[in-house]
């Protein structure tokens, strides 16, 4: 069973064949209608359930479209409407929507609940974001890395801010594709010690430096993220914003990294709080090739989960 879980769950071959398929296929379509089927229709006759208890712009439109244009059907399930959110068990969810469905994707809370899920599922699932990670989005990121400036491996990519789940898959990326990683923020959003150790423990060399100055300089790619998550709790935003003002990405912040660094920000952006317009809309920024690219990434996904 080919569940797409996380990226240190995933072997770093099937990884980098994703990453190739899905620059291969964005290269086919060149240009077609966004809701014409690719050639082939691989997911013809296939349906894919997308689970929401959260809530999502890109991953929800992402996932529909592309299982569209591989030519499957998709139905789009909220948690909060479904029996999951009224008292019956993730293990038999899993069993039922097994029988219908040919693949889950499943945006949660908790990591328990997608391995849950995974763990009685018969078919194939999906992480679309738990409060530990989210690899479905990395995948993407190191697939616009590489469309812009060739391989990732061996670049140096520097974090501002939140060592949250956004970060930790970019370790998880970090020790499976081979490039060193360096991590500025408050110590108390530092991300947790085992994603630092699996990037480690693959000879990734990380980095925590508490000035960002400092931790930019030679940068490939800088990346950040929103100062609060969507699970952390609304009496947190005053001090995070406190902690994370001095990790803002700005144009002085950017110009100590190389000239032809890149700059990504997985959306949605809170502009002028963690990362300035200027810098957002500037000459290095990529964040909107990276959210078309969850799209291409995310396909590349579905027909290795489906061996297709
Ligand atoms: N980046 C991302 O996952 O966006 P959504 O929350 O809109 O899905």
């Amino acid at each position: 069973m080919n569940h797409f879980l996380d990226i240190h769950k995933t072997d770093p071959a099937a990884l980098r064949t994703m990453i190739d398929s899905a620059l291969a296929m964005k290269a086919a379509r060149n240009g077609r209608p966004k809701g014409s089927p690719d050639d082939d229709r691989p997911l013809k006759d296939r349906m894919v359930a997308l689970i929401f208890e959260k809530p999502s712009t890109r991953t929800r439109v992402s996932f529909d479209v592309g299982v569209r244009q591989l030519g499957g059907q998709t139905m789009v399930l909220s948690g909060k409407e479904m029996q999951l959110g009224h008292g019956e068990t993730i293990a038999d969810t899993a069993r039922v929507l097994s029988r219908y469905v040919d693949l889950i994707m499943i945006r949660t809370f908790e990591e328990a609940t997608l391995l849950e899920m995974a763990e009685h599922a018969t078919v194939p699932v999906i992480n679309g974001l738990t409060n530990r990670t989210h690899p479905c989005q990395i995948m993407a990121d190191v697939m616009t890395y590489e469309e812009h400036r060739g391989p990732i491996g061996g670049r140096k990519v520097v974090w501002c801010g939140d060592g949250n789940n956004v970060c930790a898959s970019f370790l998880h990326a970090a020790g499976q594709f081979g490039f060193d990683f360096t991590f500025t923020g408050p110590e108390t959003l530092d991300p947790e010690d085992r994603f630092v150790a699996f990037a480690r423990d693959k000879g990734s060399k990380v980095t925590i430096q508490r000035d960002p100055f400092t931790a930019v300089e030679g940068a490939d790619l800088v990346v950040t993220d929103t100062w609060v998550s969507m699970h952390d709790p609304e009496s947190a935003k005053e001090r995070r914003h406190n902690q994370l003002r001095p990790y803002q990405v700005n144009e002085m912040l950017m110009s100590r990294a190389k000239p032809d660094s890149l700059f990504m920000h997985c959306l949605p952006a809170h502009r002028n709080d963690e990362a300035t317009s200027a810098v957002m809309d500037g000459p290095h920024s990529v964040i909107f090739d990276e959210a078309e690219n969850r799209l291409h990434a995310q396909k590349a996904i579905l027909r290795w989960c489906l061996g297709l």
